[in-house]
């Protein structure tokens, strides 16, 4: 525990009165939202990337102590970056930065690092995270297909015509690979993180993507059929590995 604890003092200490300050307040106003013209030319405004630039902003701004030394959170409760599209990871920095993605006091915090971040090293540490492999969860891939992995290979597969909910897998790729734009990688993300990510997009607090398109389908499905689709993609990390 003490190892998990003492990084995020740090990093909160360093961050100053600023960050404990926003840690305890409420939201702000945000910036605009996206459109998809505006996010394309917002990503593409980015200068060239170097992952091993990206390297070093990840050890010296203190990435690392929350995300892992290689992208892989130390708790099960933090996202993994390992193996994460480029485009997505410079999207969620530059929400950040912007005000765009508040919903905790971890995004809130988010904010704080992500404002020091400039443009030049926001590319390169996405670049990064992207040429590293994808996370390997600690538990052993579940033997056998139980009801909630059908449940799950149904929303991502064909979806639910019913509730107009589109397969994930037409956007997040048939693997969790992560698609088209800034659809990110899946397979292998931390199922708690997971979990509260798409309550968040269920809920609203989560309001970042464009176009309300994850809220859309987040707020038709059911909790249960979430943990089964955050098991069904914790699993798929395993797979990919084998
Ligand atoms: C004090 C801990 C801490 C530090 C330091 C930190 N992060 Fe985070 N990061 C978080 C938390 C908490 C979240 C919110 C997501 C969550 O609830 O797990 C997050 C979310 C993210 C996300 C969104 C992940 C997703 O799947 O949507 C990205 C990208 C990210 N951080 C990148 C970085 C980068 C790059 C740095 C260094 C410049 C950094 N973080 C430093 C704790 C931290
Ligand atoms: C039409 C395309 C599309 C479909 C269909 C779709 N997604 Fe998404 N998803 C996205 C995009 C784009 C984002 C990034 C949104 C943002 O910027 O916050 C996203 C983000 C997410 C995230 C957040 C990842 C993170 O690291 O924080 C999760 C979890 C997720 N989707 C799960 C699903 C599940 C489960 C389904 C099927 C029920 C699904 N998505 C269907 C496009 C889609």
């Amino acid at each position: 525990m003490q190892r998990l604890i003492v990084p995020w003092l740090t990093a909160v200490a360093l961050l100053g009165t600023n960050g404990l300050a926003h840690a305890a307040g409420a939201h702000t106003t945000s910036a605009a939202e996206w459109t998809s013209a505006s996010l394309r030319q917002a990503l593409s405004a980015l200068p060239a990337a170097d992952p091993r630039r990206g390297e070093q902003v990840h050890q010296r701004m203190f990435c690392a102590s929350c995300h892992g030394e290689a992208g892989v959170a130390p708790t099960q409760n933090w996202a993994h970056l390992a193996g994460q599209k480029a485009s997505y990871t410079a999207k969620m920095l530059l929400d950040y930065q912007q005000g765009r993605r508040l919903e905790t006091q971890g995004a809130q915090l988010m904010r704080d690092v992500a404002q020091m971040l400039s443009p030049q090293q926001i590319a390169d540490v996405a670049a990064y995270y992207a040429s590293l492999p994808p996370p390997r969860p600690e538990q052993a891939a579940r033997a056998g297909k139980d009801t909630t992995t059908q449940v799950a290979e149904q929303l991502v597969r064909r979806g639910d015509p019913q509730r107009l909910i589109t397969p994930c897998a037409s956007c997040h790729g048939v693997a969790g690979q992560g698609g088209k734009l800034e659809a990110p990688a899946l397979a292998g993300q931390n199922p708690l993180y997971f979990v509260r990510t798409m309550l968040h997009y269920h809920g609203g607090q989560r309001n970042n993507d464009v176009a309300k398109g994850m809220r859309f389908f987040a707020e038709r499905l059911s909790r249960s059929e979430i943990e089964a689709l955050a098991r069904y993609y914790a699993d798929l990390g395993v797979e990919r590995r084998r």
